[in-house]
Formats: C-alpha cells, structure tokens, sequence
C-alpha cells in the first residue's frame, strides 16, 4: 500500500533506523528497489524528481510505482517527490496520488537560485496546509546543500545552486531550523551538513569525518519531532567507479560520503537518506562491463539484467547498514 512518508519516518524514529530514499525514472530502478525491500523486508520511499517527471512523464512514473506497491502488497511504499521547487508542482504531485512532497524553498523557483528566509517560510508553509489537509506529508529543505571541501552545489544539473557558494550557508543552524519547523509545520526537514548532489562530492578519500555530524546533533536536539534528511547520501562506490572507468567510463577520480558516516547521522536524527548517484553507477557500470564482454547481444534485456542485479546490491547493502531492513 501507499503510506506517507510521516507514517514511515514516525516507525523509524521509535525504532532508530533510517529509510534510503531511492530517485527513479525507470522500470528497472523499481524493480531492483523493490526486490531488494522485498528480501530484506524493509519499507520503501521511491522518489520522483522534476527530471524524472520530463523523462519519464507523469502518467508513466505514477503508474510504475503504483505498479511497485502493487506487486509488493506487503512492503509499505511513500510516492514522494523530490525537490518539488515551487507550490504548484508539489499541489499537481498531491493531485496525481503522491503520498508526499517535498518543498525545496532553499532555492527560487528555478532551482538554481538561493532563496531568502521570507521566501522559504511563505512557499513551505503554504504547502504543509495544502498538504496535510490531503493526509500527505511534507520535507521542506533549509540551508545550501554543498560540500564542505569544494564549497560546490555539486551537479550540473538537475536541483543546486549555481557557482561556489558562501561557507556559511553551508552547514544549517541549529535555532534557523527551530524557527523553520515552528512556522512551517514541515514533518522532515533536509539540512546542509556538507553533502552535495552527484557524483562528484569531494576530490579526496575521505579521511576524517565528512559530514558535520556535530551540527546534526545540535540540530536533533533543538527540533527532536523533525525527522531529518541528508540529500546528497551517495557513496560513489570505487568497486563500480573501477569498472565504469576500466570498460571505456571516464568518470574519473572522485569520492562520496562513506556508508559509516551515514550511520552515524542515523543515530541523531537523520531518517531519510536520499540515493540516486550510487543507483546510476551501478547500473552504468554493469552495462558498460556486459557491453564489452558481450560485443554480439543486442536484447536490451541482456544488459538491462545485470543493471538491475548491480542497483538491487546497492539496496540491499543501504537497507541493511541503516538498519531498515526487518521492519517492513
Ligand atoms: O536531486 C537530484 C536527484 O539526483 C535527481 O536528479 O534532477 O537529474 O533527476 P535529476
Ligand atoms: P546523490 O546525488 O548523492 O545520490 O543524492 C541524491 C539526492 O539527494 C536526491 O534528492
Ligand atoms: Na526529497
Ligand atoms: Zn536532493
């Protein structure tokens, strides 16, 4: 069945885990999540960004996911939207079934620029009247997602801000969020706490500690109710970075934010943790390795088989390090 991400993130809170948020654009991304959920037995939140939308399309990126709580009746789905950068696309996202929203006011309506507080609090807080009236749940975002050591939004495209970006804004502040969640009613609130989106989040292993796990403890204490959430949760795995690279990829050296260090942001409060960038790698990296190997297959079911088998891997390994798995 269809839940919202309120009834999901509540259990986890009670219990200490932390739920991936999986984007998806495709069938194949779907399947892999949901047989990964299915045999770890752990609840499910597939997410919907705007290019998932232009990509895919409404109808169809509804449907695959209605198809997923379909076919899994016994693993709990959120249809969530990610990102959604202004009122009227999460209200149409309410309209065609999602069971939650996400209101990025952080940045304006073109995804690109940094909004002002007046701005955020209005757009948010309109959206968590509308939604909640329709028994949906709503993630409102505060702060500028990007990496503490690039000072980078990280992709190109896709939702970030242009350009480097002023330090302070990158670490949320603990009495900003009180404020926020006191005028906004949001249920989950995503905090800049050093990660960016894409694949390129640091250009050095990781050593120390990468997120600032210390702000997420002062944010935790200050607004114990909110559930937090880390955008920017890939890991960029170096075993499928090796062979997206080895077999013709030219992604060349980079790193993520260590599964460790995920962890340890889920015992303070963090309880959605949003992943598309390891899903892509895996897929990439799987097809480019079974095209090399396999010069005369040309089923796209061929190679769509072992993309799917590398992205269900990577779900299966994030549902069992957050400890979601077994409470489906
Ligand atoms: O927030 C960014 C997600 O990774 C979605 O990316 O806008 O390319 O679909 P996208
Ligand atoms: P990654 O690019 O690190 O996978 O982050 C995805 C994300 O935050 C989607 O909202
Ligand atoms: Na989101
Ligand atoms: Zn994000």
């Amino acid at each position: 069945p269809l839940v919202s991400m309120r009834q999901l993130l509540d259990h986890a809170a009670e219990h200490g885990y932390g739920v991936p948020a999986f984007n998806v654009n495709n069938m194949e991304q779907v399947k892999a999540i949901m047989e990964a959920a299915a045999e770890t037995d752990s609840p499910v939140i597939l997410q919907a960004s705007a290019g998932a939308r232009k990509y895919a399309g409404e109808p169809f990126l509804r449907h695959l996911i209605l198809a997923a709580a379909e076919a899994y009746p016994h693993i709990p789905v959120c249809m969530h939207q990610d990102h959604g950068t202004s009122p009227a696309v999460n209200i149409r996202a309410i309209q065609s079934a999602f069971s939650s929203v996400m209101m990025d006011g952080s940045l304006l309506e073109d995804g690109k620029t940094p909004s002002d507080w007046d701005y955020n609090v209005a757009v948010t807080r309109k959206v968590v009247d509308l939604a909640h009236a329709c028994g949906v749940s709503v993630e409102g975002e505060l702060g500028c997602l990007g990496s503490l050591e690039t000072g980078m939004a990280g992709e190109e495209d896709g939702v970030g801000a242009e350009g480097k970006l002023d330090h302070s804004k990158l670490l949320t502040d603990p009495d900003e969020a009180a404020e926020f969640v006191k005028l906004t009613k949001v249920d989950a609130l995503a905090i800049a706490i050093g990660t960016s989106h894409g694949a390129y989040k640091f250009t050095r292993p990781p050593t120390g500690d990468v997120l600032a796990i210390s702000r997420i403890k002062e944010i935790h204490a200050r607004i114990p109710n909110t559930h937090l959430v880390m955008h920017g949760s890939s890991s960029v795995p170096q075993d499928w970075l090796k062979i997206i690279n080895e077999n013709g990829g030219d992604l060349g050296e980079t790193y993520g934010v260590p599964v460790a260090e995920i962890v340890e942001g889920i015992k303070h409060g963090v309880r959605k943790v949003n992943i598309d960038t390891d899903l892509r790698m895996a897929a990439t990296g799987s097809i480019r390795k079974y095209m090399a190997e396999n010069p005369k297959k040309f089923d796209p079911r061929d190679y769509l088989k072992p993309a799917m088998a590398g992205m269900k891997g990577i779900c299966k390994a994030r549902y069992e390090a957050f400890g979601t798995a077994g409470n489906a």
